[in-house]
């Protein structure tokens, strides 16, 4: 049986299980999904158990399809959705949900850690200013408003370290994943003590840390029974859905940059020292390179906008493309292709749960500006995908300010499938857009790292140097001085009506009492 490596991806939607041969081939991809619960408005949350199920069944078809044996699988890398926060009690038992990376209850809590730590040493510690997202506020929140779980604490571990204590026994996380906790030194790779004792959460509540391509753990008995994977099979740290993906997109030092579309749109930068953005608008995190770090900023509904559209607004076009036996997408996009760039001066803001990057609002709301009589559904169409590609610009302009210097953009996720999406972002983006030839994205990145733990690789630059090819590459065209024009307008949209969003966000609670 040749030799491979396990990548697992824990999800928002589902559990990836994907097995890679050492030349980059996918030998076979398991995806088991599962529920997001959104008990109260501005809450997201998720079943621990429901990702260790998906673990379990995914693994198991995985290795059953591909008829590979538990010992052909050299070792297994962990990535998967960040921030998120799993609380254990002292037996390792969940205690409460899984607060979400994309829940935004925690706004109150974000303010008390600001003004206990102060913004410019969070900025400058944690690589970036404290949001709902992110663990710490989250912590805060069970305190207040769940002190009989708060009590209980003995363990916090992020969505993907939970499973590897499932796997292994062992409580540990990495560098990458501990970044978006806001309770890590960013430049110092370690747990910040003064950030710990200012929020009087204790040290010893968190995993320790390691390198992501090293072995840090190994399959126990009770992991090996469960999934079927052999006891003693190497389990490398893994990293955060984002510093995987970028290793499987080959983003690996300065100068290479790559936006991810999935749900959420990623701008990723990577960088050979500790950068920071003191205006706090693109954020640092440690890369699951050993010694690189990365930028990065997050728009929270990129592909996600487009989704909400062809759910929400294009039941017709389902239809069609149902009977036809074609992709809706593919019939939305064709019918934008035939609308001039710009959409006639229709502009999407994006906004569909709040935002991140650039604007740290979780009441943006999105909106359709300049709808005339001429606009069609097409019109509407191009105008998501445009909106989208703006917002990503959003990021990769505080980029280019400050001064990291890039030629290419590389695209991935399921949003860099649509040509046309990819030629609007080369235009409005006045940068070569490219794509590789691997579409897994993090779970072929954990899968990579898995490699360089196992020593197939001698590093992950080995690895990718090994495996990730240029597949596809887009030059900007003529729509980029139209794009620079309606970009401006785009820019000055959202500061212009912020104030509206908040009294909506208002008058929503009101009517919520
Ligand atoms: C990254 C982030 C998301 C989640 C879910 O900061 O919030 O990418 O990791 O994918």
């Amino acid at each position: 049986m040749n030799p491979c490596l396990l990548g697992i991806d824990i999800g928002t939607s589902g559990t990836k299980a994907i097995l890679v041969s050492p030349d980059g081939g996918i030998v076979g991809s398991v995806t088991r999904t599962y529920p997001l619960h959104n008990p109260k408005s501005l809450w997201s949350e998720q079943d621990p158990a429901d990702w260790w199920h998906a673990v379990v069944a995914s693994v198991r078809t995985l290795m059953e399809e591909c008829r590979v044996t538990p010992g052909a699988i050299m070792a297994v890398g962990l990535t998967g959705q960040m921030h998120g926060l799993v609380a254990l009690d002292q037996e390792g038992e969940v205690l409460r949900p899984c607060i979400m990376w994309n829940d935004q209850r925690t706004h109150e809590q974000c303010a008390e850690i600001t003004g206990l730590v102060g913004e410019d040493r969070l900025i400058r510690i944690t690589g970036k200013p404290v949001l709902p997202s992110f663990t710490a506020p989250k912590i805060a929140w069970v305190k207040t408003h769940e002190p009989h779980v708060y009590s209980r604490i003995a363990k916090i571990l992020l969505p993907k370290d939970y499973i590897r204590y499932r796997l292994t026994g062992e409580l540990l996380s990495e560098v990458s994943d501990a970044s978006g906790t806001s309770l890590f030194d960013v430049a110092l790779r370690t747990w910040s003590d003064d950030i710990l004792s200012v929020l009087d959460v204790p040290r010893n509540w968190l995993p320790d840390v390691s390198e992501s391509p090293v072995v840090s753990a190994h399959i126990s008995e009770q992991g090996s029974k469960e999934t079927g994977l052999l006891q003693g099979t190497p389990v490398v740290g893994g990293a955060g859905d984002q510093a995987a993906e970028a290793v499987g997109c080959g983003i690996l030092s300065e100068g290479s940059v790559s936006v991810a579309v999935g749900t959420s749109g990623v701008v990723f930068a990577a960088t050979d020292s500790y950068r920071f953005d003191p205006a706090g608008c693109v954020h640092a995190y440690c890369h699951a390179v050993p010694g690189a770090w990365h930028l990065m900023g997050v728009m929270l509904s990129a592909g996600g906008s487009l989704r909400w559209y062809r759910d929400t607004l294009c039941r017709e076009e389902q239809k069609i493309a149902e009977e036809a036996g074609v992709d809706v997408y593919d019939v939305l996009t064709s019918s934008a292709a035939g609308v001039p760039p710009g959409s006639e001066g229709l502009i999407f803001l994006p906004y569909l749960t709040g935002e991140r990057t650039p604007y740290a609002d979780p009441y943006a709301r999105a909106t359709f500006f300049g709808m005339t009589l001429r606009h069609s559904k097409a019109h509407m169409t191009r105008s998501v995908l445009e909106g989208v590609a703006f917002g990503l610009n959003d990021s990769l302009d505080l980029m280019r300010r400050i001064n990291i210097r890039f030629e290419a953009v590389r695209v991935s996720g399921g949003g860099s499938r649509s040509e046309l999406w990819r030629r609007i972002m080369a235009d409005v983006f006045n940068t070569r857009v490219q794509t590789v030839n691997v579409s897994e994205g993090a779970a072929f990145g954990a899968a990579l790292l898995a490699g360089v733990g196992a020593e197939i690789y001698k590093d992950v630059k080995d690895a990718c140097a090994r495996t990730v090819r240029i597949q596809e590459s887009h030059e900007p065209g003529e729509a980029v001085e139209a794009y620079r024009r309606y970009y401006g307008v785009y820019r000055t949209l959202y500061p212009s009506i912020a104030p509206l969003f908040q009294v909506l966000h208002e008058i929503g609670q009101g009517s919520a009492d």
